[in-house]
């Protein structure tokens, strides 16, 4: 494939790569056949992406005698659920897939959790690719192997971890990305650097502009660092037994949110919210100083993301939420909290009443 930046999620037998680069989607083909991982494959694509890019990726594998079909489904969070779940294995079934083909998710984190999910299972157990279309999904969701849909209780309260054989990213298709969706992935992006990076937290405030411009060099570098550094704790702690949780942080009050809105507040911007609660938990249990606070805040806002929980949301209907987040240990939940811009901690020791005043 032409110029393009290989990463690998070190994970011994099941070690993958990740590719990245631009305007090689129709290279995809000869790359699969090279890796020789499936025989042929259904790629699964919500409406939108199928349209924009499933004959591109459909055309390259049957290019190099990979024989391929697309099957799609609504696009949106809705579509994560155990229904279509079920819908697309009977599809496999019926068209007779057997443990030496495989599925390509070709999409955002929906396609890639729902698509990941009936890879996982079907047949216990098929070749499962990654293509991300989003930013949120190049950047986090296509990498480490959480896999999943929703159930009325919560979000992901179903899924598996089952790792990709391959991740391909191609930037440019981030050119048809609605803005409010790229803004939701640069919510995922600033996480990395609260986590892991002050440098990288430093780059993207001072970088803004031309991020947001989609310039393609900073861009690819952006989904780079990411991606390096999600490879990197998932290489360490694929199963979230202890480090993994730190790539959390945003998410508790975050899907809370998310879920109490119906998913009508996208994932990214539910966790930007999600981010400046849990600073402000951080800032209240004394690990986190206010300036710093301050300058997570503001960086999200510099990317136009919202950080207030919205005022008519029904605050004990978040906190139900949060009580059926995934996190819990011993009836607890663990909260991912910044102690300075590079670092966090993970704690069990806030009070109910910390909560309730941050999301007051
Ligand atoms: P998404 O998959 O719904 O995509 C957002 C929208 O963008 C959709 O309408 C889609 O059709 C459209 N789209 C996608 N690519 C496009 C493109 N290139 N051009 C034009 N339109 C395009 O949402 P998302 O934000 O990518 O993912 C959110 C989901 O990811 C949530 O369900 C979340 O729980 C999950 N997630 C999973 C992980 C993980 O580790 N598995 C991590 C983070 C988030
Ligand atoms: N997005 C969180 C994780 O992959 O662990």
């Amino acid at each position: 494939m032409r110029d393009v930046n290989e990463l690998v999620v070190g994970l011994d037998e099941r070690a993958y790569p990740i590719c990245i680069g631009s305007g090689f989607l129709e290279d995809i083909g000869a790359d699969l056949a090279r890796r020789n991982i499936a025989k042929r494959y259904c790629i699964i694509a919500d409406e939108t992406v199928a349209g924009l890019y499933g004959e591109t990726v459909n055309k390259s594998l049957r290019n190099n005698n990979i024989a391929a079909e697309c099957i799609t489904f609504p696009a949106g969070e809705e579509s994560k659920n155990l229904k279509l779940y079920a819908h697309l294995c009977s599809i496999l079934a019926q068209k007779g897939y057997d443990r030496k083909d495989g599925v390509i998710a070709l999409g955002g984190g929906v396609t890639g959790d729902l698509a990941g999910f009936v890879a996982s299972s079907y047949l216990r157990g098929i070749p499962f690719v990654q293509i991300p279309t989003t930013l949120l999904a190049q950047v986090d969701s296509s990498v480490g192997g959480k896999t999943g849909v929703d159930i009325p209780e919560g979000k992901n309260l179903v899924g598996a971890f089952y790792q990709p054989k391959a991740v391909y990213i191609d930037i440019d298709v981030l050119r048809t990305l609605p803005k409010d969706e790229f803004l939701g992935g640069m919510a995922e992006v600033i996480k990395y650097g609260v986590i892991r990076s002050s440098e990288f937290f430093e780059f993207l405030s001072q970088e803004r502009d031309t991020i947001l411009a989609m310039q393609p060099d900073i861009l690819e570098y952006v989904v780079k660092t990411c991606c390096q550094i999600k490879a990197d704790v998932v290489a360490e702690d694929e199963r979230e037994g202890d480090i993994r949780r730190i790539l959390n942080f945003g998410h508790t009050i975050g899907h809370a949110v998310e879920a109490v809105s119906g998913f009508s507040i996208i994932h990214g911007k539910a966790v930007a919210i999600g981010m400046k609660a849990a600073s402000n938990i951080a800032c209240k249990m004394g690990f986190l100083q206010v300036e710093d606070s301050e300058k997570i805040i503001q960086l999200l806002k510099e990317y136009e993301l919202p950080t207030e929980i919205p005022p008519n949301f029904d605050r004990q209907q978040i906190k139900k939420f949060l009580l059926r987040d995934k996190k819990i240990v011993a009836g607890k939940i663990a909260y991912v909290l910044p102690t300075t811009i590079g670092h966090v901690r993970i704690t069990t020791e806030v009070t109910e009443d910390v909560v309730d005043q941050v999301l007051s």
